[in-house]
């Protein structure tokens, strides 16, 4: 099975309710499916903000982002997610330049893989600081916005990770269930702001962050994703945009898996 390559958009019109005008920073958006999901959200006619801790790849995202448009630097915002003061003043600071926030998407994550044997303090701190706490920080920062507004979308990154374990994930695979269980709770407060808050849970997905060449991990992904194949950043976006978007106006407090099948298998 194929998929059109990532410039060729035919999902940002049909997913775009809502979407229109809206301002929408996503973190981690340097990178892999932060970088998708921006490149998608300026089809479907949103101004995506791009926050990062990675100064050169931010840079160079924005501008890939904004090319046709020349003012990418307007646009990136270097921020550390796990320091929550930080992220209180960055969100503070999109108000100021660009007007409220209307959705968001706390997309940054990391991968840690080592046995429970081997598994030192330092790198599960780390692992939980970025992948739960990080969201926690940024949710709540634009919670207070959207629910001032009493409307909003936000979406967070989950894995498949977070529904079942594999060797070598203690940390991350609880980092990605503890995520899933905080949508809902985000979305259970704010409900009454009418705002909503869902996850997407991405199986193997051809990023920086799987450290593997195309061709290895689609064959690692072999008889294990009825797909066949890796997903690709775009793929994971699209569901991203129709979560964020009016076309999920009754959903809330979900994770949608997307994974190629790859957790419709039980061997
Ligand atoms: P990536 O490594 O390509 O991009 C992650 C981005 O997050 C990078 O630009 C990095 O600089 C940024 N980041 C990391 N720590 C940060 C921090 N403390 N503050 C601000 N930015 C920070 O990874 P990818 O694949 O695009 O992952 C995006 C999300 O999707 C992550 O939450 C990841 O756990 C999740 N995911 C990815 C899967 C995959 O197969 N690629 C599978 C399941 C979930």
């Amino acid at each position: 099975m194929t998929y059109r390559e990532d410039g060729e958009s035919q999902a940002a019109s049909w997913l775009a309710p809502g979407l229109r005008g809206a301002i929408v920073p996503v973190t981690g958006a340097a990178s892999g499916i932060g970088l998708a999901i921006c490149k998608r959200l300026r089809e479907a006619g949103a101004t995506p903000l791009l926050l990062d801790f990675d100064e050169r790849h931010l840079a160079a995202a924005a501008r890939e982002v904004y090319a046709s448009e020349g003012v990418a630097p307007d646009f990136a915002y270097l921020l550390d997610v796990t320091d929550s003061k930080a992220v209180d003043a960055c969100l503070e600071r999109i108000k100021r330049e660009h007007g409220p926030v209307t959705h968001a998407v706390a997309n940054a994550g990391i991968s840690h893989a080592a046995h429970v044997l081997e598994l030192q303090d330092d790198d599960w701190r780390r692992v939980i600081d970025v992948n739960l706490n990080g969201v926690l920080y940024f949710c709540r920062a634009v919670a207070r916005q959207l629910a001032a507004a009493k409307a909003g979308s936000i979406v967070t990154l989950a894995s498949i990770a977070g529904m079942c374990a594999r060797e070598r994930r203690a940390a991350y695979a609880s980092s990605k269930a503890a995520v899933i269980n905080l949508t809902r709770a985000l979305a259970i407060d704010l409900g009454e702001y009418g705002v909503r808050v869902n996850g997407v849970a991405p199986g193997i997905i051809q990023t920086p962050i799987q450290q593997m060449s195309e061709e290895a991990l689609n064959q690692r992904v072999q008889g294990r994703a009825p797909l066949a194949r890796a997903g690709r950043p775009a793929e994971v976006a699209d569901v991203v945009l129709f979560l964020l978007s009016d076309m999920a106006s009754y959903v809330t407090g979900e994770t949608i898996v997307v994974d190629g099948g790859v957790t419709a298998k039980y061997m």
